[in-house]
């Protein structure tokens, strides 16, 4: 099965999910989780920054990396496949985009509310009282490698943290709940730049499949959902998405 079937699957469906990862931003420019260890953070395990504990060993660390992933963000922009899936949202009676990536992008391309299954980098929160934070607004101190002290809760003057998914720590239940029911009710899911390896996140594609969904996935390279796949379409997001929904609609600039 190729681009044109997928096309018709999605021209008759229902019910859509996307279900997108890292590799939906790397056209934007934002390198994905693994390969964001580049130049000064090299020397750092992605690992070993994501997690609660090395929060709380070296705050300054953890929060250096963390803004400065957020500084990148904001300098790019949303690509043709972040444009294609807010697109697709005017086009089927009923869509759910479910992310893994804690960028803003699908937000500034015109997605309403995607579902962030690992938290965002752009809702920090108190490590202490919880609350919500305000983003910073100091001129951007971050760099590669380098250490930026976290801001203090106004409320209870805790430690502010990113508000992410640190490795170890429960994805937030309203996010996986709402993910869970609308991957057990759509008859198509897209899943786009995962590489299906991070659990429970890379069980909703695997809900969807087992609940009847045709699967339909966006990867330049084969993944473990290559089986589950009821079309595999290889190539970049910001190029297979476009053409996907001028196969299924018709031509119109994504623009
Ligand atoms: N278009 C589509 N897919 C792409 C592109 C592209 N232009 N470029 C790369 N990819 C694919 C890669 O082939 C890979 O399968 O994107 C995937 C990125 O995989 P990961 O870096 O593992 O990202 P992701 O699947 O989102 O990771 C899931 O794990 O790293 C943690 O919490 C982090 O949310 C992340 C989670």
């Amino acid at each position: 099965m190729d681009l044109n079937d997928a096309a018709k699957l999605l021209e008759r469906s229902r019910h859509v999910v996307v279900f997108t990862g890292a590799g939906i931003s790397a056209e934007s420019g934002v390198p994905t989780f693994r390969d964001a260890l580049t130049g000064l953070w090299s020397r750092f395990d992605a690992q070993s920054l994501a997690t609660a504990q090395a929060f709380r060993e070296d705050p300054d660390l953890v929060w250096g990396w963390y803004e400065w992933r957020r500084r990148i963000v904001q300098r790019v922009h949303p690509n043709q496949g972040h444009l294609a899936v807010a697109r697709l949202a005017t086009l089927v009676p009923q869509l759910t985009v479910i992310t893994q990536n804690v960028d803003d992008l699908h937000e500034r391309a015109g997605s309403a509310s995607p579902v962030h299954l690992h938290g965002s980098l752009f809702a920090p929160r108190c490590a202490t009282c919880a609350r919500p934070a305000p983003l910073p607004s100091t001129p951007d101190q971050s760099g590669e490698g380098r250490r930026v002290p976290p801001p203090r809760c106004a409320h209870c003057d805790g430690l502010i943290r990113p508000g992410v998914v640190w490795f170890g720590e429960q994805l937030p239940e309203p996010a996986l709940e709402t993910a869970a029911r609308a991957a057990s009710a759509c008859d198509v899911l897209l899943t786009v730049g995962t590489s299906g390896l991070v659990y429970p996140a890379a069980e909703i594609p695997r809900l969807a499949a087992r609940s009847g969904a045709a699967v339909l996935q966006v990867n330049p390279r084969p993944t473990p959902l290559d089986p589950i796949a009821t079309v595999n379409l290889p190539g970049p997001a910001a190029e297979v998405l476009p053409a996907l929904l001028t196969a299924a609609w018709g031509g119109f600039p994504l623009a």
